[in-house]
């Protein structure tokens, strides 16, 4: 056998990928998710052969429609969004199993349809069939659906069996510490921890569960991994787009509710915790609460860990853009964020004295998200001086777009006389890998059916993170719209943000 084929971490790689006869149920199903990601999901698994022969995909939602309408809406979608053109061989295969039941959230009767619409889908398969819901709801109704599944005996159907049923839970969870507890105490009420999936779709895109296999499978990054070697990590989540359409949603949220406190603190949790003993979910999970634990509370004052501000006119791509204050849905006087930066302390023995900055906004410069990790300089006796530019040696893990690694590091430039200058070395995904890659619902909607909780949030990580921001929720709602910075629609953020880094000579970067 291989010397690779017997690391523990590379076995549990492997994983067996078969899931077993599923029943999926989307709660939202004429929603925006349902049309953009979950439908194109499930196609696309069934084009890779991923489904069991015995998948059944069943909407559920206030409007009466009929079967066949919900299957027109699915076809529509899988046109529109999908990866993949719609092929009517691998579309026939799901659509003949592709039913609709209408009822409203709070409403116990139609719970009892539900369950007796499953319950005829076990007898026509002739065997237990797992039920996966789906709620890609508006969290006001998490707790009605929660409550419904619990009283319907949905939450219990074949409890005690690897065929138990199981709830996928989207984002937001809950809104600050109070509303997650709250949220989770109604998750405990009916369900056990081991039924919840928890999205964050950021923990299903490739380069980020590469940053693991990076991490962990190269035996030259982990001795550097640490204060001794490491100045500081920057991670950048980026985005050109402004709210669009999505004013409403957006005024109740800000950028450290829609990006910070789930998406860039996960990929804070993976780039800074522990080598797991194992890949298993509660493995990797148990590092990634250790690790949030270390994060130390934020310094909210003047000169403090914390930036905020909105998006002014500007230009994207050579067009002229809106400020935040002019998008439709705006209040005139909003105080929600559209930019966030945050300097974080972790105090553990591998990175206290190294700063995490963490940034995300929106109509900013480029869409990336990126995880760099800055390497601290040599000492400055053999090259120095003008001949000689010297970069930081950085490791930076592109998440997207443009998927890959890069190393700088500094290289002598041809010719009779030594220079240096920096140089790059990249490994792309596309130009390895090609470029048709899953999308991210596709890897969580098979996890969750094979029963994989690896790349879903716990309980406890939401609470975690709520309970280190909800502090800074409530003073910068407190603080209206004073202390709020601003930022040209195109640019690479605030002049505020700029002095979370000044105090230790940093600069962000501009990726
Ligand atoms: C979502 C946020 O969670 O993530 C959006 O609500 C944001 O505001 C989106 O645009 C970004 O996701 P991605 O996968 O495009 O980086």
């Amino acid at each position: 056998m291989a010397e690779t084929s017997r690391h523990p971490f590379l076995q549990g790689l492997s994983k067996h990928r078969g899931a077993p006869p599923t029943a999926v149920v989307i709660f939202g199903a004429s929603g925006d998710l349902t049309a953009r990601k979950l439908i194109p999901a499930v196609y696309n698994l069934a084009a890779d052969n991923l489904l069991p022969p015995d998948f059944h995909l069943s909407g559920y939602g206030r409007k009466e429609i009929s079967n066949d309408a919900f299957r027109d809406l699915a076809a529509e979608a899988i046109k529109e969004f999908s990866r993949r053109e719609l092929s009517d061989d691998v579309w026939d295969r799901i659509a003949a199993k592709t039913t609709y039941v209408a009822g409203g959230y709070d409403d116990p009767a139609a719970f009892d349809r539900l369950a007796a619409h499953l319950a005829q889908i076990d007898k026509e398969v002739g065997r237990d069939v797992q039920p996966l819901f789906y709620m890609s709801t508006p969290p006001s109704v998490f707790a009605p659906i929660l409550r419904n599944l619990g009283a319907s005996g949905l939450a219990e159907k074949h409890l005690g069996t690897s065929l138990h049923a199981k709830v996928i839970i989207e984002k937001p969870f809950g809104r600050d510490l109070e509303s997650a507890l709250k949220l989770n105490g109604t998750i405990r009420e009916v369900l056990q921890e081991h039924q919840v999936y928890r999205i964050d779709h950021y923990l299903g895109k490739e380069t980020v569960q590469d940053l693991l296999v990076q991490r962990f499978s190269n035996a030259i990054f982990e001795p550097l991994w640490n204060r001794n070697y490491i100045d500081n990590v920057q991670i950048t989540v980026s985005e050109e787009v402004g709210v669009g359409t999505r004013g409403g949603y957006y005024e109740q949220s800000g950028a450290l509710r829609d990006m910070i406190q789930n998406h860039t603190m996960q990929l804070v949790a993976l780039t800074a915790m522990e080598p797991p003993v194992s890949l298993d979910a509660e493995a990797i999970r148990d590092e990634k609460m250790k690790l949030l634990r270390a994060i130390q509370p934020l310094d909210l004052g003047p000169n403090g860990d914390v930036a905020r501000a909105q998006y002014a006119a500007g230009m994207i791509a050579g067009k002229p853009e809106p400020g935040y204050l002019e998008e439709a849905g705006i209040a005139a006087e909003s105080s929600t964020e559209t930019y966030a930066g945050i300097r974080l302390s972790i105090n553990n023995w591998r990175w206290q004295g190294v700063p995490f900055y963490l940034r995300s906004g929106k109509r900013m410069a480029r869409r990336v998200t990126e995880i760099a990790v800055q390497f601290k300089r040599p000492p400055g006796t053999l090259f120095a001086g003008g001949a000689f530019d010297l970069a930081a040696n950085t490791l930076s893990f592109q998440i997207q777009p443009d998927e890959g690694l890069s190393l700088v590091l500094n290289g002598k430039v041809p010719g009779l006389e030594t220079r240096t200058q920096p140089v790059k070395m990249n490994f792309s995904y596309s130009t390895t890998f090609g470029s048709n890659t899953p999308e991210a619902y596709e890897r969580l909607v098979l996890d969750a059916m094979i029963g994989d909780g690896t790349l879903f949030i716990r309980g406890d990580e939401a609470e975690t993170s709520w309970k280190l921001y909800t502090p800074l929720l409530e003073a910068w709602a407190e603080a209206g719209r004073e202390g709020m910075g601003s930022y040209a629609a195109g640019s690479w953020g605030p002049a505020n943000a700029d002095e979370l880094l000044v105090a230790r000579e940093h600069v962000w970067r501009k990726p």
